[in-house]
């Protein structure tokens, strides 16, 4: 014997629990689906009996009956791989590089990128200024305007040059109506602002919910896989960044890029979350002009002192960027701790790798830093995520302790639990771009050193064992 929730499974077909609970089969027309569990019920319920979550449910529009979508009924299709066809050469990269690398050597034909990124951040400004280039090389490209009437987008189009020939523009929320334009019109590039507020028939529950979201995206899907436009689709965030909607949006989609940058400065950096067909590492940077985002293809020294001044707790780091070495400040603070446990603080690099660099710096450099807080910061809002910044992050606090600036030097390499410096990749990269930059002074992990093909012209390097090492040499 199935139970109900087996039976609705195998038979499609939902028994509704009537109030003498009497199980009566009816045909459902939604149900409501545990995103985490998959407990499938024919009502809404708060909390999920399968795993105990809370408003974990979601509407699901069942499907009509009748012939079920794709190949049943006739023998599938077999291709041998040798022979599909590269779809690497049918890339659109045209006017925006620093988009087009974010996606991985440019926009694939019917691919599915979702863009996220604070209200406000440049979102419409970047996706209309792709349509723009777009639209003269691959006409025509739909621009699906469903948060601005289409003055408001000539408004800005006139704003960031783009004349709009070749674009067609569409004030519509209704997804069907979506649906049946991009049919008619067959454009190259869709682009949706924002998804949110899509809504289709099929759901009862109002625009912006998971459901709606998550039905309207999988319609788009089917429709960029079947009809060869790709889409370029805005999704809104959550509070703490995550894309607005059920995670399943970040699976379905083959690019999923995010905007980021502060509203209230003029650099903004998009970069890949996922990418189907390209590196996730690649960052592209942005500057907010008064005529829309200019790319800024050198990252040069947009991260670096603005003066020459010698601080205490300055330390200039070469970092990667995704293919690109990008040098960039870090800022160090230490004081002493007025108030009972002393403070661990860190913005752009891990908190828990600030506590563990300031514990290594305790043990095996000799620095008494468990009364003191301390604060460190890389200059220009970047996150780091890589390794190689330890060793400044490392002589940035113990620049700051000692109150002596260090000399004007890059610094890599990853810092290990006992105070070892160890190797960094693509360290030639590194060093050449420092070495551009004008800093003539490098100290490397030694294990670099070692198998260092070329040293840049008139550049002195040092290659440090440990901890005590780049101390001695960076603040003799
Ligand atoms: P927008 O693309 O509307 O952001 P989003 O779609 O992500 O919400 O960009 C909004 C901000 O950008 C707004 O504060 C104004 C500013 N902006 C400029 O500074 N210059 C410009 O040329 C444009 C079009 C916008
Ligand atoms: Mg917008």
């Amino acid at each position: 014997m199935l139970s109900p929730v087996m039976r609705e499974r195998v038979f499609g077909i939902a028994f509704v629990r009537d109030s003498g609970n009497k199980v009566s089969p009816k045909r459902a027309e939604a149900r409501y689906v545990c995103q985490a569990c998959g407990f499938t019920s024919t009502r809404w319920i708060g909390k999920c009996p399968g795993c105990q979550g809370w408003n974990t449910l979601v509407e699901e529009r069942m499907a009509p009956a009748g012939p079920r979508r794709g190949s049943a009924g006739k023998p599938a299709e077999i291709a041998w791989l040798d022979s599909v066809p590269d779809s690497a050469t049918g890339r659109i990269s045209t006017g925006i590089g620093e988009f087009y690398r974010v996606l991985g050597g440019g926009l694939v034909p019917a691919s599915f990128v979702l863009i996220g990124g604070d209200p406000g951040i440049g979102k419409s400004t970047i996706l209309l200024q792709a349509a723009g280039h777009l639209s003269a090389s691959v006409p025509p490209v739909l621009y699906v305007s469903a948060e601005e009437s289409p003055g408001q987008v000539k408004l800005r189009a006139s704003r960031v040059g783009v004349p709009g020939t070749g674009m067609a523009i569409l004030a519509e929320t209704h997804m069907e109506s979506v649906e049946e334009a991009v049919r008619r019109l067959n454009p190259s590039v869709v682009v949706i602002d924002s998804i949110q507020t899509l809504w289709t028939e099929g759901m009862a529950s109002a625009p912006g919910s998971v459901a709606q979201v998550r039905e309207c995206a999988g319609q788009l899907l089917r429709l960029a896989k079947t009809g060869g436009s790709s889409f370029l689709v805005v999704c809104h965030v959550t509070k703490d960044g995550m894309l607005a909607g059920p995670k399943t949006l970040e699976h379905l989609a083959d690019c999923v890029l995010s905007f980021e940058g502060d509203r209230h400065h003029v650099y903004r950096m998009l970069r890949a979350v996922k990418n189907r067909f390209g590196s996730t590492n690649e960052l592209g940077v942005f500057e907010m002009t008064g005529a829309g985002l200019k790319e800024v293809p050198s990252l040069g020294d947009l991260f670096l002192p603005t003066y020459d001044k010698p601080v205490p707790g300055r330390a200039v780091a070469a970092c990667m960027e995704g293919s690109r070495p990008l040098l960039l400040e870090v800022q160090a603070l230490v004081g002493s701790a007025a108030y009972g446990m002393p403070q661990r603080r860190s913005q752009g690099v891990d908190n828990n790798r600030l506590a563990i660099l300031v514990a290594v710096l305790e043990k095996r450099a000799g620095l008494h830093l468990s009364s003191s807080d301390v604060f460190l910061n890389v200059a220009g809002g970047l996150l780091v995520e890589e390794p190689a910044v330890d060793l400044a992050c490392a002589l940035a606090v113990v620049s700051a302790f000692r109150d002596r600036p260090l000399a004007r030097m890059a610094l890599m390499g990853e810092v290990g639990l006992g105070g070892e410096v160890r190797p960094v990749l693509n360290l030639e990269r590194r060093m050449e771009e420092a070495a551009r930059m004008g800093f003539t002074r490098q100290v490397i992990p030694a294990a670099n050193r070692k198998s260092l093909p070329a040293v840049p012209q008139g550049v002195e390097v040092e290659g440090v064992e440990d901890l005590g090492e780049a101390i001695k040499c960076a603040l003799s």
